[in-house]
């Protein structure tokens, strides 16, 4: 990435302000190298140098690329006046470098979400144009069967008449009049699944997503906690938002 001031770094990480850079650095709280650095101002290689802020070694990274497995009652937004944000489940510093979550789940759905502060690879991901295959796990009040399946392959016409493109529903159990089922679908629309499932008569019970392209919700996250993604994930989701999936 080449040379930066180190307060320039410093705020596109989300630690500190450039006022707050002047400070550590004056106060000695910024070593380059394991020395004092006491000008914020000052150019450095991140790739070969090493910086510590606050104690905290430093590496420096372009974007950050994040999967949380969303709770229930938590909205996907990076603000809400009512409501916890998926945002407020994370450090502060991811806030500060402007992440948000790629497309929603509704507040009553959990599971896999990503975020990023990389708005390129956002926009892709979510754009219809991509198509990008999101697998969802619910649980539905009514029993459907081979006949509903081939209507979600034929698309589903929503009940204000918004069709939907082909989708896969994969029939799990149903038990007691109710249906465990797997949907995938590759746009999204406002309630999409809900509103699929309702067309069919079987409202959702429980819903809950476990993968976005090529990543799939980690099972040792429990709901609410979070992790980078890995480089083979970030790599996969690079070539479907590119439309080489
Ligand atoms: N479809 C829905 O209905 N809700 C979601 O949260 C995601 C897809």
């Amino acid at each position: 990435m080449g040379v930066q001031r180190i307060d320039k770094l410093l705020t596109a990480m989300g630690l500190c302000s450039r006022r707050e850079a002047a400070a550590a650095a004056k106060s000695g709280a910024i070593l380059v190298d394991g020395s004092p650095c006491r000008d914020a101002a000052r150019k450095i290689d991140p790739d070969a140098q090493q910086l510590t802020f606050r104690g905290r070694p430093v590496g420096y990274q372009a974007h950050v690329y994040l999967m949380l497995h969303k709770p229930l009652g938590v909205v996907s937004a990076t603000e809400d006046r009512e409501h916890k944000t998926v945002l407020d489940l994370l450090p502060a510093e991811y806030r500060a470098r402007g992440v948000f979550p790629v497309g929603r789940l509704d507040k009553e759905t959990s599971g896999l979400l990503l975020l990023t502060d990389d708005g390129a690879l956002g926009h892709a991901l979510t754009s219809p144009k991509r198509g990008v295959r999101k697998v969802y796990e619910a649980k539905a009040d009514g029993v459907l069967g081979e006949v509903d399946v081939k209507a979600f392959a034929e698309g589903i016409t929503l009940r204000d008449g918004t069709v939907c493109r082909s989708a896969e529903l994969e029939i799990r159990c149903v038990q007691n009049g109710i249906s465990a089922v797997s949907v995938t679908v590759c746009e999204g629309k406002y309630h999409q699944v809900r509103r699929m499932l309702a067309a069919r008569g079987a409202p959702v019970l429980e819903l809950m997503r476990k993968a976005e392209g090529a990543v799939r919700l980690d099972p040792v996250l429990a709901p609410g906690e979070w992790r980078e993604l890995t480089p083979e994930e970030l790599a996969a989701l690079r070539a479907e938002a590119a439309g080489n999936g």
